[in-house]
């Protein structure tokens, strides 16, 4: 079965404030879908609540999240956090402690598996490897502070697919990277999900980034999904005035160039 991630009805609220309202989403295995939208909409929050991971203070007041049709309580969510869904949260600085070195992010990561010593350190390399670094074993002594942030990024990433999981939710993964860095992280995601068959949950506001990599769009607006459109039929036809909107003032930005 091909099975999947789904979100139904999600409410979140926070001291009386309604900050999303209604959110539905699926993300199967495979493809990638693009959360979209302006500042504050409630991408980022919808993100976490996949995770069953809200800050303090915010309250899912309604909502069921499904892993291949099953309902998941709390501790279905905590038990599946990392293990089954992986997470590179906006500002990839803040993921890490600037006190522990990259080398230890992995180890504490990886013994949660059972996995310690000289297969540890194989695996971060591995991981590392994979999304990029020559020389991993170099990196594991270094700490946060010493790395660009296009190397945390994809740090961030080896460390989010550590335990294999197979879904992968990324808030913002190219905002404050130079284009040439954002170019390698966005073909890195790309390699990612083709060879591990991942589902992509790709929040970012660049909607170039969505027409690199997306096969689905969901549009959000003051907590609501207000569109969702596969990725050729939104640039092509967005239909809610919001995406309009998005679509008109990247196009003033950036040229009428087609989606690739
Ligand atoms: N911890 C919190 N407590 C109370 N309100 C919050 C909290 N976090 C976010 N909010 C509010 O919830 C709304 C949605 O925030 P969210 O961070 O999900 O937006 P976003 O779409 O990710 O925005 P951005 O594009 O700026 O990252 C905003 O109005 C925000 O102020
Ligand atoms: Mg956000």
């Amino acid at each position: 079965m091909a099975g999947g991630l789904a979100l139904e009805g999600l409410r979140l609220e926070a001291g009386g404030r309604v900050l999303v309202d209604g959110v539905s989403l699926a993300l199967r295995r495979g493809e990638v879908l693009g959360l979209v939208g302006t500042s504050g909409g409630g991408k980022s929050l919808t993100a976490l609540a996949l995770l069953g991971l809200l800050p303090a203070g915010v309250r899912r007041a309604a909502g069921v999240l499904r892993l291949d049709g099953a309902v998941l309580d709390a501790a279905g969510q905590a038990a599946l956090r990392g293990r089954r869904i992986g997470f590179v949260q906006q500002a990839p600085r803040g993921g890490f402690n600037p006190l522990v070195s990259i080398g230890r992010h992995f180890r504490e990561t990886l013994a949660c598996d059972g996995l310690r010593g000289g297969a540890a350190t194989a695996r971060a390399e591995s991981l590392l490897r994979e999304v990029g670094f020559a020389e991993p074993a170099a990196l594991l002594g270094l700490y946060p502070s010493q790395l660009s942030g296009g190397m945390l990024q994809r740090a961030m990433l080896a460390l989010a697919l550590a335990r294999d999981p197979g879904f992968l939710l990324v808030d913002e993964p190219t905002t404050d990277l130079d284009l040439i860095v954002q170019a390698q992280i966005l073909g890195l995601l790309e390699r990612l999900v083709a060879r591990r068959g991942l589902g992509l949950l790709l929040v970012t506001h660049d909607l170039s980034v969505v027409a690199r990599l997306a096969g689905r769009v969901a549009v959000m607006q003051a907590g609501r999904v207000v569109e969702e459109q596969p990725v050729h039929d939104f640039f092509d036809a967005p239909r809610h005035p919001h995406s309009q909107n998005l679509l008109a003032t990247h196009f003033a930005l950036y040229g009428e160039a087609a989606p690739a």
